[in-house]
């Protein structure tokens, strides 16, 4: 069950402030950035990856975008640390704002959070003409996303990912969406940004553990897609650890290049092709619902969830055991919890069959037949898949 309830969120107007932004102590401008582009037709956009580039953020916004109207959606946490300056400044940059605050963590997806959004965007005179500025994690991400597809049948979406798991992941190709109880991401649908910017630098104040849990993901762009950056994160492994800059920002970088070529080929999980970014996230949904969605975070949850799928490949002779042992180290090295909670195999299995990879009543997993490449597999024995959870 997905808790609910709690105050879901305060709303508040922008305002000018003469402060500057106080994690650089002055006005930053970013030194260098690069950009992914989507390229999805006229929904085509745009990920900027910098250092300190945050500062940019109006610019960023008014090259995309002909609103004056800015509607800030972050949580309890992030508000703290940049939301609240940065609707300071876009105030301070003639944009009318409201920041609206959710509940950091996970039950903020549910359809009371969105409900009060909408009714609170429609008392501040949020319109057509009106963006939805998502700052946060994937859960503000999210429900952010999911608000501005549904209010008024759709407004203009951008995302300020604040998690390594946002920037590499959650922000990028349109999924937005909320929960129901016992059924994550059930509700939602294909919302794509009209940009996304992303400044690797609001990664220092991230807890570490929500850190090693964003570095799952990265691991999974190697394993499905690139055996040279699975290599190069074998190489740089404590360089990432360590949030080395260059190599952080390259590892966001080639995430966000190799998500974006996925859903430029796939936009709406139609041929397969996207469903292999979800590798691992058959064990992991499972596992994430049995623990109510507090005992483990995403990314952990994905990572005992790609160790389930390796071991599954494994047995069933598609991948050799050093592939899963390799994965294994590499996860390990990063102190990623691999040890599955006590939940009984048969519960997890039940839980798998909610899957929305699900297909005339099979369970379909994502496996690995060598490094870099991946297939969508059905048929797949239920002893196998209790074989691969030990
Ligand atoms: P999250 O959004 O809950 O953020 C994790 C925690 O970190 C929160 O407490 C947040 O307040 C805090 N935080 C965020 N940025 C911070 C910063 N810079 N410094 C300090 N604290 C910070 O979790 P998440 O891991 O970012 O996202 C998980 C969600 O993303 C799940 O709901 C998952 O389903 C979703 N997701 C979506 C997609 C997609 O394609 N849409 C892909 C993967 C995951
Ligand atoms: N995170 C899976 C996807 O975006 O398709």
């Amino acid at each position: 069950m997905i808790p609910t309830g709690g105050p879901p969120f305060k709303p508040r107007a922008g305002s000018a402030a003469l402060l500057p932004f106080p994690w650089y102590g002055v006005p930053h401008v970013a030194e260098q950035t690069s950009t992914v582009r989507v390229a999805l037709a006229e929904r085509s956009y745009d990920i900027q990856i910098g250092s300190g580039n945050l500062s940019g953020l109006s610019a960023f916004l008014r090259h995309r975008s002909s609103s004056g109207h800015a509607v800030l959606v972050t949580d309890t946490t992030v508000d703290g640390l940049y939301a609240d300056q940065l609707g300071d400044e876009l105030a301070e940059q003639q944009w009318e704002v409201q920041v609206l605050v959710v509940e950091a963590g996970e039950q903020s997806k549910a359809i009371e959070v969105a409900t009060e959004l909408w009714e609170t965007m429609l008392a501040e005179g949020t319109d057509r003409q009106s963006l939805v500025l998502a700052v946060g994690g994937g859960v503000v991400g999210d429900l952010a996303g999911f608000v501005a597809a549904t209010f008024a049948r759709g407004l203009e979406f951008f995302q300020v990912p604040t998690t390594l798991l946002a920037q590499v992941d959650s922000s990028v190709g349109g999924k937005v969406g909320i929960n129901l109880p016992g059924a994550k991401n059930m509700v939602g649908a294909f919302w794509q940004p009209q940009g996304v910017l992303i400044d690797v630098d609001v990664l220092q104040t991230l807890p570490a553990r929500e850190y090693r849990a964003g570095l799952a993901e990265v691991v999974k762009y190697g394993v499905i897609l690139d055996a040279d950056f699975f290599a190069y994160l074998e190489d740089h492994r404590d360089a990432i650890q360590a949030q080395d800059p260059t190599a952080l920002r390259y590892v966001v970088e080639r995430c966000c290049r190799l998500k974006a070529d996925v859903v430029a080929a796939d936009e709406r999980e139609t041929t397969g092709l996207r469903a292999v970014l979800n590798y691992g996230h058959t064990f992991a949904h499972a596992l994430e619902a049995a623990g109510n969605y507090g005992a483990l975070l995403h990314g952990e949850a994905v990572a005992m969830g790609m160790m389930c799928a390796a071991r599954l490949a494994a047995r069933l002779g598609r991948m050799d055991q050093a592939l899963v042992d390799r994965q294994q180290a590499l996860l390990e090295a990063w102190q990623l919890p691999l040890t599955l909670p006590d939940y009984p195999g048969e519960e997890l299995v039940n839980l798998m069959y909610r899957d929305k990879k699900v297909a005339a009543g099979q369970l379909r997993f994502v496996l690995p037949d060598r490094l870099g490449h991946v297939e969508v597999v059905g048929d797949v024995r239920v002893d196998d898949v209790l074989a691969a959870l030990q």
